[in-house]
């Protein structure tokens, strides 16, 4: 966690010219230089970079765009590889010198190597780490320029997905006495923690970088959610010149308030280092009270068995690119948990600091994964090419950084890894990664995603780590389980069913893939190894040891198109043959976070909450008379369909099947029934169809669809009417076209022109159409399916952005976000 203010040394330092209470962490996000290509000798001090760029931080310059077919589609067809250049300059009062003074990058994208004052001080190849460097002698005290520079080369064909390129997380000063905690220097855990009594371990490394030895006190003092002090523990001790000492203190807290999914407590603990009755550190940590233990029959939390209703989610945030933005991550766990969501899985890398605390704060549960290859190439400049340099120090650094985080319950040391089909040294490497996490945090688990079956069983991979994750194997839970019984195993990537949000292809075809690029939203077009959410829905049911699932994916995220360009997964070279198709069709909710069909189909098996939904639209010019298959997913016992207010009969859950088409690797039969959805064929007949969900033979849901006639205006709506004045909030605005009577135009495209005013301004749109090249960053969008979004940012000046919206021969419309 973050260190706090520091308040025992309120001197004044000059940063950039203006003058700052000396913090111990100052956010260093701010104006930086950038040019977007290779600079000989940009890393000096004396180079002229007056014509570059002015910009703050986070910074992904790929999704600037343009989208090109000569840029790899599986990577999203955006421009993320080549070199970019960042600099900085900054002033450092007097005051600092005899400090110890670090930069720390939250994670540079890609390969980044630094240089403070023309002196190279490091690089880092993992773009998903982040990393500190001691710069304090290299740097000018006495009011004179110093500039840090950074290089970042991300490589063509070195991710699977879209990476994102710049430093796309937060940069920090860091100025600290020469005693303090160590970076990422506390690690709290709870040994015990039951509902009477909660033991919590500290163990804080405290680094002296003095010449000479000396005598602190070092106190733990622990908060409740509610900020009250509830327990103080501390120690003397000494430490020598220039080394470091690990404290470690222990202490029972009473009657703890636990983490939990429902009721995500979170303690604070505040250590402080004292010497000679002077506060030289204070350094907070977020810690959460829980338990988490396993066995081959499921997964428990505070000694109750969960199950993991989870999504694996790419780090992305769609039209805003890879950059940071914490209401962007908040806002996706939140339309996540919506749906009953309780668990994340990182795929496939260490996510950002702001996604885990969002998830210690909204009760989510992580699988924290480290890797998408270790040696054997997946592309051919993948991590594979950094993996023996650095693969023990990023994985091991990664739990370092995120081992307070309560929401973490696993480990997972990669996914997919190509070894698993080398039989004799797999295991080893697995083996030895497995020992690193267990030397940085026993407390939790391992796991690994799996999709080779019976191979990594058989050969001693899968037994290295505490879960085996299988990918897209639900037909093989028993067998696995029945042959290695003592095995804990989960879903660690499910379904892979792709759709479009609010496309439908009729007639109801298990196609590969289809001439308009998009996907059916019947739930039930996917890969060859994918299958719609039913199957797993079955199988994890006649399987109740499954620890549960990880939809793949969520949301959908930039890059790996598939069905289109390819029908493989992995990128050795280019897969552009159907091209403008550039995005993911995984996700249960569309790339603006507007939900597709999938995230009701999800909803009705993870939430108790009464809710119902229909699908398709009921805009068929040209269909009347003939069939449509009208889907309904609902956790109601029953439902009821009128068209045009005529019954076309009730269907009760779990009794009345409905067939789909499926079509996937080793599944016999081309048919499921499913119980997990309601269905009618009905003639089409404009008008509305209506329907009616019942519990106990009581109406508890109702839900209508319209057919809509001719679009007549624009709708505006928003997540949030205020948000913070402090120049990273964000308002999300979704934007329909509508009829007369305010019903979707299912079909619209409309262009929709965007105009805003005020303390804000208009960061980025986009509609969720995996084809669109239109660019992320214009003022105006066209829709898709009826809808597209606008992101406003507010300035950090209080006051009212005002977003106005037209479309031609449409009634336009405004909308208004103070931000305070
Ligand atoms: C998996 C892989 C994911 C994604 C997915 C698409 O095999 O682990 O990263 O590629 O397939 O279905």
């Amino acid at each position: 966690m973050r260190k706090i203010f520091f308040l025992a040394y309120l001197t004044m330092l000059t940063i950039f010219g203006y003058s700052t209470v000396q913090a111990q962490d100052i956010n260093f996000n701010e104006s930086w230089k950038f040019y977007n290509a290779e600079a000989k000798g940009a890393e000096q001090v004396t180079f002229n970079d007056n014509n570059w760029r002015e910009l703050n931080l986070p910074h992904d310059w790929a999704i600037e765009g343009p989208f090109d077919i000569k840029y790899n589609a599986r990577a999203g067809g955006l421009p993320f590889h080549g070199t970019g250049w960042y600099r900085k300059h900054f002033k450092m009062n007097a005051d600092a010198k005899g400090k110890v003074v670090r930069m720390e990058f939250e994670g540079a994208m890609y390969d980044g190597h630094v240089w403070v004052n023309g002196e190279f001080i490091g690089s880092r190849p993992y773009g998903y780490i982040g990393f500190e460097f001691d710069i304090s002698k290299y740097l000018k005290y006495d009011g004179s320029d110093n500039v840090v520079a950074v290089r970042l080369r991300p490589q063509d064909l070195s991710s699977r997905w879209y990476p994102g390129a710049g430093l796309y997380r937060s940069v920090w000063l860091k100025i600290d006495n020469p005693i303090h905690v160590g970076q990422w220097g506390t690690y709290i855990t709870t040994p015990t923690v039951t509902k009477d009594l909660a033991v919590v371990q500290n163990e804080t490394v405290v680094v002296n970088k003095s010449k000479n030895k000396v005598k602190v006190n070092i106190k733990q003092a622990y908060f409740s959610p509610q900020g009250k002090l509830v327990m103080s523990v501390d120690e003397d001790t000494n430490i020598e010149a220039n080394s470091s000492y690990t404290s470690e203190l222990f202490c029972n807290i009473e009657n703890p308030e636990r983490w939990d999914t429902e009721t995500p407590n979170l303690y604070s603990v505040t250590t402080t280092i004292t010497q000679n009755g002077n506060v030289v550190d204070v350094y907070k940590t977020k810690i959460g009270l829980r338990s988490i233990s396993y066995t081959s029959e499921g997964f428990f939390l505070n000694g109750k068995k969960v199950r993991f209703n989870g999504v694996c989610l790419h780090h992305d945030n769609g039209a805003l690119g890879s950059a940071v933005y914490r209401r962007a991550d908040e806002r996706k766990l939140q339309i996540m948990k919506s749906m009953g969501v309780n668990a994340i899985r990182t795929s496939h890398n260490p996510p950002s600091r702001e996604l885990l605390e969002l998830c210690d704060e909204l009760g989510l549960m992580v699988q924290d994964e480290a890797f998408d290859v270790w040696k054997m190439e997946k592309v051919p400049n993948g991590y594979n090419v950094f993996f023996d340099e650095w693969g023990e120090r990023d994985l091991k650094d990664m739990i370092k950084r995120d081992r307070n985080h309560p929401s973490i319950v696993m480990w997972s040391i990669g996914n997919e890894i190509i070894e698993q089909k080398d039989a004799k040294n797999g295991w080893r490497v697995a083996k030895k990664l497995n020992a690193y996490c267990k030397e940085m945090d026993p407390t939790r688990p391992t796991s690994a995603g799996f999709n080779h079956s019976p191979a990594p069983y058989d050969n001693n991979m899968a037994q290295q780590v505490d879960i085996a994750g299988m990918n897209y194997k639900p037909l093989g839970y028993s067998e696995i389980h029945k042959k290695y019984p003592q095995l804990p195993l989960c879903g660690t990537e499910t379904s892979s069913c792709t759709s479009s949000r609010g496309v439908y292809h009729l007639p109801i075809e298990k196609y590969q893939t289809h001439k308009s690029l998009h996907v059916t939203s019947y739930d039930l077009i996917g890969p060859v190894w994918a299958y719609p959410p039913d199957i797993e829905f079955h199988y994890q049911e006649q399987n109740p040891f499954i620890m549960g699932e990880f939809i793949w994916t969520g949301f959908d995220y930039l890059g790996e198109p598939t069905p289109y360009g390819g029908r493989d997964n992995s990128t050795n070279g280019y897969w552009n043959d159907d091209w403008p198709s550039r995005s993911s069709y995984f996700g249960a909710v569309d790339l603006c976070g507007f939900p597709k069909d999938r995230f009701y189909l999800y909803q009705s098996q993870w939430t108790s909450e009464r809710m119902i939904h229909l699908l398709p639209h009921w805009n068929w010019k040209g269909m009347e008379g003939k069939d449509i298959p009208v889907h309904c997913y609902t956790n109601c016992d029953e439902a009821e369909l009128f068209v045009n207010g005529k019954s076309m009969g009730k269907r009760v859950k779990g009794k009345d099947l409905t067939e789909i088409k499926v079509v996937f690797n080793n599944y016999e039969s081309n048919t499921f029934q499913s119980k997990y959805r309601l269905s009618w064929n009905v003639p089409y007949k404009a008008g509305n169809i209506k329907v009616v969900g019942y519990k106990d033979d009581k109406v508890v849901q109702e839900e209508q669809i319209f057919t809509a006639g001719k679009p007549i205006k624009v709708s505006l709506s928003v997540d949030r009417k205020e948000i913070h004045a402090n120049g990273e909030d964000l308002a999300y605005v979704t934007i329909r076209i509508e009829d007369k009577n305010g019903n979707l135009c299912p079909e619209a495209t409309n262009l929709v022109n965007f105009t805003v005013k005020g303390a804000g301004k208009l960061i980025a749109v986009d509609n969720g159409d995996q084809t669109s090249v239109e660019s992320f960053q214009g003022n105006e969008r066209k829709a898709f399916s009826g809808m597209c979004l606008a992101v406003l940012k507010s300035s950090k000046i209080a006051g009212e952005i005002k977003l106005i919206a037209k479309s031609k021969s449409l009634k336009s419309d405004l909308i208004i976000v103070k931000t305070k």
